[in-house]
């Protein structure tokens, strides 16, 4: 029996040394960025975290540290104030941003950062009146959780084609569902969001940060990540349950995500970098098949497909905001918005199809051996 077990141990351990070297094999190798758009755009103190594009404005928008503005920014750097709203909390923050494009709204994540009382809601402007506020929706805490001890950090939003929001908690790992009248629920809290270890090099500005970047599909699902596991997570539009998304690396820090339609490419940003990431199975699995390095000292957060299905991400320095790592009163003026692009994407370059049918050929063989551990087993067994 002893020696039953030893065998097949070594020889799983044997399997999973195999899909060790596949997935090390297809790890992709990072690719340098050439000729790329390049907007700097002036607005002092604006420390912006959340980035997306407008495509009836074919501008940029963005947030605001402590403001309480959004703007909108053109492909030559012209920045203009699109909502100025003095009835959020002092100081608040705006965060996730995104496009209702079937409404002509925008939807903005708020939340208020220490020292300022907690806030956490969901604000709607109208881009068709100049930016009226049609609802501002404080969202609700876990039953029995006091807020104002634990946080909330309703952190980024996504939103689907009837008007529907569905916005991050990143502090509690949970999801809300805002619909377009602005009535605010808790929507998914999978215990999944709470399965995963915090990877070993988690440092302190993420650590604590989990579910963070969300977007919309409209096959019926949405795609998390999950900045302190480097998870992503596939979350069903109706009922809220999810599943993990099977990845050929953790992408640890993730923070912003953004989805080209075209070719249904995902990408997500980090402080360090952009990974590419592509599925043939509605997200059951999916392949990282290239990364971008960024730079670091920008520290990118958001990132956007804007016109042409150019992808672009922006350069808001918040840490240096939140930390006031400034000269009193010199908060910095310049901020930026980049386009990157993938060396992998140009041509026939097909690479993250091989990289697919390597990782489906190597889940085939563990899945294979495991059956066949089972199987002499049962034998074992009944003779
Ligand atoms: C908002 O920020 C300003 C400038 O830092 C500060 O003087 C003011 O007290 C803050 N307001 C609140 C409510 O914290």
């Amino acid at each position: 029996m002893k020696a039953n077990m030893t065998c097949t141990r070594s020889r799983s351990s044997l399997v999973l040394s195999i899909l060790f070297a596949v997935v090390l094999l297809v790890l992709p190798s990072p690719s340098s960025a050439s000729n790329r758009h390049v907007i700097n755009f002036r607005s002092p103190g604006l420390y912006p975290e959340g980035l997306t594009w407008d495509p009836s404005g074919q501008h940029f928008i963005v947030g605001s540290l402590h403001s309480r503005t959004i703007h909108s920014v053109s492909d030559a750097g012209v920045v203009q104030t699109l909502i100025s709203d003095p009835y959020l909390p002092e100081n608040a923050t705006i965060l996730g941003i995104s496009v209702d494009s079937s409404n002509r709204r925008l939807l903005a994540a708020i939340h208020c950062l220490p020292p300022l009382l907690p806030c956490s809601a969901l604000a709607a402007y109208d881009l068709r009146s100049g930016g009226r506020r049609i609802f501002l929706s404080p969202l609700p805490s876990l039953p029995g959780d006091d807020a104002d001890i634990a946080r909330d950090v309703a952190n980024d939003v996504a939103v689907d084609y009837n008007g529907n929001a569905y916005v991050t908690n990143s502090a509690k790992n949970f999801i809300w569902k805002v619909n377009s009248d602005g009535a605010a629920a808790i929507f998914s809290r999978s215990p999944l969001f709470n399965s995963q270890p915090v990877a070993p090099d988690a440092d302190a500005t993420f650590r604590d940060c989990g579910l963070n970047g969300i977007v919309y599909n409209s096959k019926g699902y949405l795609l998390v990540v999950q900045s302190n596991t480097g998870k992503m997570f596939k979350v069903d539009e109706e009922s809220g349950t999810a599943r993990i998304v099977l990845l050929n690396g953790d992408m640890v820090a993730a923070d912003g995500v953004a989805r080209r339609r075209r070719d249904g490419t995902v990408m997500v940003v980090s402080q360090k970098k952009l990974w590419y990431l592509k599925s043939q199975d509605s997200w059951s699995e999916g392949v990282i098949y290239d990364e971008v390095e960024l730079e670091v000292e920008g520290f990118p957060t958001a990132v956007t497909v804007a016109g042409h299905d150019r992808v672009y991400v922006l350069y808001g320095r918040v840490m240096e905001g939140i930390m006031r790592s400034y000269k009193d009163g010199e908060e910095r003026e310049w901020f930026g918005i980049e386009e990157v692009s993938s060396e992998k994407e140009s041509g026939e370059d097909k690479i993250w199809v091989y990289v697919l049918i390597g990782l489906g050929f190597a889940y085939f063989c563990f899945w294979r051996f495991q059956m066949k551990n089972l199987i002499t087993n049962m034998d074992k067994k009944t003779t």
